[in-house]
C-alpha cells in the first residue's frame, strides 16, 4: 500500500491560501456565496434537491465522506457567509478527499499493473515497438509497467498523478534504475470547474536518466518543458481509457488523455522527432455481438487513427487480448455461456 502524501497536500493548501487573496477568486466566490445564501430561506423541496444531488455526486464518484449529506450542505451554508469562507471550507473539504481519491487510484493501478506484468503484456507491448533507443516520451505513465522493460535509462514519464509517479520511482528504484521525480502539483481557481489541479512547472531535466514528470496529458506543457527544444527519439502511451480517475475538483474527468483518443497522437507526435515510433495502446472493451472478443477490427482501427492523424503512418495494429484486470482468471461475463475478455488496440505508428 501507498503511504499518503502529506506534502503535497500541504502545497495544495498553500496555494488556496494564495487564492483566498486574490480579488478576482474572491470577488467570483462571493457571487457564489450569495446564490448559497439563498439556500438559507429556500423552501425544503429545494433543500432536498441539493441533498439529493450532493448523495448522487458522492455514490458516482465512490466517495466516502465522513459527515452525513445533511450534515455537509448545512456546513457549507453556514460557511458561505463571504467568499473565503466559502473557499477555505471548500478547501478543507475537497482537497483531503481528492488527494485520497489519487492515493486510491494509485493502489488500484498497482495492483492491475502487477497482474499486467505477470501475464506479460507490457512485453508483448516492448515486443510489438521494437526496442527503443535514444529519448523516449512516457504519456500517463501509471505506476511504470511499460518502463520497466525498457531497455534506454533517457526517459521522460508523465502523469498527473503525484502517487503514481511516487510508486513508479521506488520500483524502478529498486531495480537499480537511475530515477528523478519532480511531481509537485498546485491549486488553481478556474471560473468553470472550481479547484483545479496545475502541475508545477519544470525546467529542463537531465535527459541522461529516468525522469517522473508531472504533467497534464492535455496541455504535455510539462514534457515540453523537459524536452527542452529536444525531441524524442521514440514515445509512448499505454492502456489508457475514459474515466480512470474519479475526482471531485473537477479536472481530471476533463482531462483524460482517452478523451483525445483520435487527435491524439498528433499531439504527442509534435513532440518527436521525424521516424520516431509511437505506441499507443488504447484499452477497450472488443466484443461481437455474442459477447467474443472481436479480433478482426484493428486495421479499421488503423485507418481511422491514420485519418485522423496526417503526419503519421500507421505502421501496424493489432487486438491483445487483456482479460479481466480486476480479477486474476478470465471471467464469465455477463451471459454465462460466453467467455469475455477486456481487449486492447496496440498501435504503432511512425512520425513523418
Ligand atoms: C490506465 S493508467 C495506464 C498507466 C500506464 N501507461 C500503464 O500502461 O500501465 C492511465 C494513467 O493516465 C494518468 N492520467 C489520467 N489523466 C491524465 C492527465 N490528464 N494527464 C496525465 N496523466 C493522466 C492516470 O493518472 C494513470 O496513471
Amino acid at each position: 500500500m501507498i503511504d499518503p502524501d502529506k506534502v503535497n497536500l500541504a502545497m495544495w493548501r498553500e496555494s488556496v491560501e494564495e487564492l483566498l487573496r486574490d480579488p478576482e477568486v474572491n470577488a467570483f466566490a462571493d457571487n457564489v456565496t450569495k446564490a448559497i445564501s439563498q439556500l438559507r430561506t429556500a423552501p425544503a423541496e429545494v433543500k432536498q434537491e441539493l441533498l439529493d444531488s450532493f448523495s448522487h455526486f458522492a455514490a458516482q464518484h465512490g466517495i466516502k465522506v465522513d459527515i452525513d449529506p445533511e450534515t455537509f450542505v448545512k456546513e457549507m451554508v453556514e460557511a458561505a457567509n463571504t467568499g473565503e469562507t466559502l473557499l477555505r471550507f471548500t478547501a478543507d473539504s475537497f482537497l483531503p478527499m481528492q488527494d485520497k481519491l489519487m492515493l486510491d487510484y494509485a493502489n488500484y493501478w498497482s495492483e492491475i499493473t502487477d497482474r499486467h506484468i505477470k501475464r506479460g503484456t507490457y512485453q508483448r507491448m516492448h515486443e510489438f515497438m521494437g526496442p527503443a533507443d535514444g529519448l523516449h516520451l512516457d504519456v500517463g505513465t501509471g505506476i511504470g509497467g511499460f518502463l520497466e522493460g525498457l531497455k534506454t535509462d533517457s526517459v521522460i514519464a508523465t502523469d498527473i498523478n503525484h502517487y503514481c509517479l511516487r510508486e513508479a520511482e521506488k520500483r524502478l528504484q529498486a531495480k537499480g534504475r537511475k530515477v528523478r521525480r519532480l511531481s509537485a502539483s498546485y491549486i488553481e481557481f478556474d471560473k468553470k470547474h472550481g479547484f483545479v489541479i496545475r502541475p508545477r512547472p519544470v525546467k529542463a531535466v537531465d535527459q541522461s536518466i529516468i525522469n517522473m514528470v508531472i504533467d497534464d496529458a492535455r496541455t504535455l506543457e510539462n514534457a515540453r518543458n523537459s524536452l527542452n527544444s529536444c525531441k524524442a527519439d521514440s514515445a509512448s502511451f499505454t492502456l489508457v481509457r475514459d474515466g480512470c480517475h474519479k475526482n471531485i475538483l473537477g479536472f481530471l474527468s476533463h482531462y483524460e488523455p482517452a478523451d483525445f483518443k483520435d487527435t491524439y497522437l498528433s499531439q504527442v507526435a509534435e513532440l518527436c522527432k521525424p521516424g520516431a515510433r509511437i505506441l499507443a495502446v488504447y484499452r477497450s472493451v472488443a466484443r461481437d455481438a455474442q459477447g467474443i472478443t472481436i479480433l478482426g477490427v484493428s486495421r479499421n482501427y488503423g485507418e481511422a487513427i491514420a485519418r485522423a492523424n496526417k503526419k503519421l503512418d500507421i505502421e501496424k495494429v493489432e487486438i491483445i487480448v487483456l482479460g479481466n484486470e480486476d480479477t486474476d482468471v478470465y471471467k464469465v461475463s455477463n451471459r454465462d455461456d460466453v467467455k469475455s475478455a477486456e481487449a486492447a488496440y496496440i498501435l504503432l505508428a511512425r512520425v513523418r
